[in-house]
């Protein structure tokens, strides 16, 4: 409720701000975030934006990036695609922002990036995983994996870890990430012999599942597997239970949330999710980022917040290497990151301005998420 209020004060000064125009100090670097700080995926933009201001916040600490301080511009989206699209147009005509991050939901990464691109503003998503995302233009990148990697390691783990030959899929209709990582993990579970034996949609903001899970439960599928983001995961998870569907769920990194556990309660235990990272990872890096991220913010970090993290680390990198401040020479010093090393791996950005990265599969024990594997691409 606080974090709540909170930002919607943000944003509205933030537009007041921004309404007056005033000329724009050359001794800063502004970087501009949308998320979705309130709304059903709330915790997806505030965890981004705790990993974000980190890493902000360390390098003004040391003087900022070539002697300019770096200011950062949040702007709350909601979770609506119309209002990112609004967010980031704002960010660039009014607040003059030099490069953006953001979002984390692929749909509404997908909403945004036309301005960005069209105003050649480049702009990092964090962790939008649908392939679609990059292929906007040229000046839009991603320092996360896609769903074809995602959908295969979900699919390789189902077919060979939990022997399933059969499964359920649970769609959301209205997101990009739901729909495309579906078809991902389709297409491998089917090369390895196995078989989707019944597909049920909704669309994000549904909170009866019941229909589609007894329609499910007559089929009797090994698995089932819920592409989606944590609060309808949730409830599927409870109402899966309660109609007596005991089989292993599998979700991909939309489930990333401790509100995951709030709504299902115990209906979340036995279930296993593909994800950006494990804090329970021995890697010192990993470890490092998990001291410094609980020692501010209290609480361990998810995957959105170690992406965030990532994402304004490949950034200030990026600033420090850049020709200048422009767009199109700020889009030249991205696209050349190479090996840089970041808390979820070695980040190289491609040909398609996307990084090939490896990804964990945790599972759900007594509400906690615990390693389970690691994938490599
Ligand atoms: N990958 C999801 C998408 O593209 C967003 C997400 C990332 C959700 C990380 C949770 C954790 O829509």
């Amino acid at each position: 409720m606080k974090t709540k209020k909170l930002w919607v004060v943000a944003a509205l000064v933030l537009f007041s701000v921004g309404c007056k125009s005033k000329p724009k100090d050359e001794n800063e670097i502004r970087i501009g975030e949308f998320g979705s700080m309130t709304g059903t995926e709330a915790t997806f933009g505030i965890s981004t934006h705790h990993g974000i201001e980190l890493v902000i916040d360390e390098v003004n600490a040391k003087g900022g990036v070539n002697g300019k301080k770096l200011k950062l511009i949040s702007l709350d989206d909601q979770g609506k695609s119309e209002e990112a699209q609004l967010a980031v147009q704002r960010m660039i005509t009014q607040d003059k922002v030099h490069v953006i991050l953001g979002e984390v939901a692929s749909s509404r990464s997908l909403a945004a990036a036309p301005v960005a691109q069209r105003y050649k503003i480049p702009m990092i998503s964090p962790s939008s995983t649908n392939p679609k995302v990059t292929e906007v233009g040229d000046y839009i990148f991603r320092v996360c994996f896609t769903d074809p990697f995602q959908g295969k390691i979900i699919a390789k783990f189902s077919a060979e870890d939990l022997k399933a030959k059969t499964a359920a899929l649970l769609i959301d209709t209205k997101s990009d990430y739901s729909v495309g990582l579906a078809e991902f993990f389709k297409k491998t579970f089917g090369e390895l012999g196995g078989k989707v034996i019944i597909e049920q949609n909704y669309v994000g903001g549904d909170i009866d599942f019941k229909g589609q899970l007894t329609a499910i439960k007559s089929k009797k599928p090994d698995i089932i597997v819920v592409p989606g983001y944590y609060t309808e995961a949730g409830l599927i998870l409870k109402q899966a239970r309660e109609l007596g569907l005991n089989m292993p769920v599998l979700g991909g990194d939309g489930w990333d949330s401790p509100k995951l556990f709030e709504i299902a309660g115990k209906s979340a235990n036995g279930s296993y999710i593909s994800n950006h990272y494990s804090s329970e990872d021995k890697d010192p890096r990993v470890q490092a980022f998990v001291s410094s991220f609980k020692a501010r913010f209290k609480e361990i970090p998810d995957g959105l917040a170690v992406m965030g993290y990532d994402a304004a680390l490949v950034l200030v990198d990026a600033l420090k290497r850049a020709k200048s401040l422009s767009g199109p020479d700020l889009k030249d010093a991205i696209a050349q990151t190479k090996n840089f090393p970041a808390v979820t791996g070695l980040i190289t950005i491609d040909k398609d301005r996307n990084a090939a990265k490896p990804a964990v599969m945790l599972k759900i024990e007594d509400n906690n998420w615990k390693f389970a594997t690691r994938v490599n691409p």
